[in-house]
């Protein structure tokens, strides 16, 4: 059940004729078997993503998407769209997202709702800030994101969850989390889905760590045992070295 994952997030990257150009470099690259590769990139360009990595192992994802059906919400992209062109899995909660859209917990369990109504799948986002683990409340932080966004699911519903956490002082800057750091997190969070659920559904969630993932520190990061895999920012817009994040498994 717990799978191998790296997704690629392009973040509000590439022109048309880029996206296209990064794909086809990508479909050139062999990527080590058995690993999940999918790439978030801007909704202008998803369409056309879809049809161009059709019959590959690539896996298009949005970064977004609204929590409502439909409706007057200007600029906004609902899940039933997403599916309608073959967007089948879509990143919620990125700290992008929180920190200049004003995401809260509340609102992210909306969007879960709806994404899962709709038979998507979701790459779940949260992670402290650096005051929070300066001030050691880094684990009782995240122990509160994950309840708050997600504590009201049924277990049959997180076959569709994966989970990415991505410290907020790491993402974009360059300081990666030490592994350790990281996989101490990431047993915390099996910890703390097993008081809500139990130790099967905690070990067999997938849960992914985002923030400067780069070929230099993949190996490491992945070698830990409760990482399994990477949610990859600046690194994944150049198709060589996402390639070597994906095949440092
Ligand atoms: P980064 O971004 O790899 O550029 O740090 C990660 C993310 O925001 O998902």
């Amino acid at each position: 059940m717990r799978k191998q994952i790296v997704a690629g997030n392009w973040k509000m990257n590439l022109n048309a004729s880029e996206s296209e150009e990064l794909i086809a470099e990508l479909k050139t690259q062999t990527f080590n078997d058995g690993v999940h590769v999918a790439i978030a990139i801007p909704y202008l360009h998803l369409a056309a993503a879809v049809v161009q990595t059709a019959g590959t192992s690539i896996n298009v994802a949005a970064q977004n998407m609204h929590q409502a059906a439909s409706g007057a919400f200007t600029g906004e992209v609902s899940a039933a769209m997403l599916e309608e062109i073959g967007v089948k899995t879509v990143i919620l909660g990125h700290s992008e997202r929180r920190a200049y859209f004003c995401e809260t917990d509340a609102l992210l369990a909306e969007k879960i709702n709806t994404a899962l109504k709709n038979e998507m799948h979701v790459i779940f986002c949260f992670g402290e800030e650096l005051e929070d683990r300066k001030s050691e409340s880094h684990l009782d932080f995240v122990a509160s994101q994950i309840k708050n966004s997600l504590f009201h699911l049924n277990e049959s519903q997180w076959e569709n969850i994966t989970l990415a956490y991505e410290p907020v002082w790491a993402i974009g800057t360059g300081e990666t989390a030490s592994p350790v750091q990281v996989q101490e997190m990431h047993a915390h969070i099996r910890a703390v889905l097993a008081t809500k659920y139990d130790d099967v559904l905690a070990q067999s969630i997938s849960v992914l760590y985002g923030g400067s993932v780069k070929p230099a520190n993949a190996k490491e990061i992945f070698a830990q045992k409760d990482i399994d895999g990477g949610l990859v920012g600046g690194a994944s817009l150049n198709a060589v070295d996402f390639t070597a994040i994906v095949n440092s498994f």
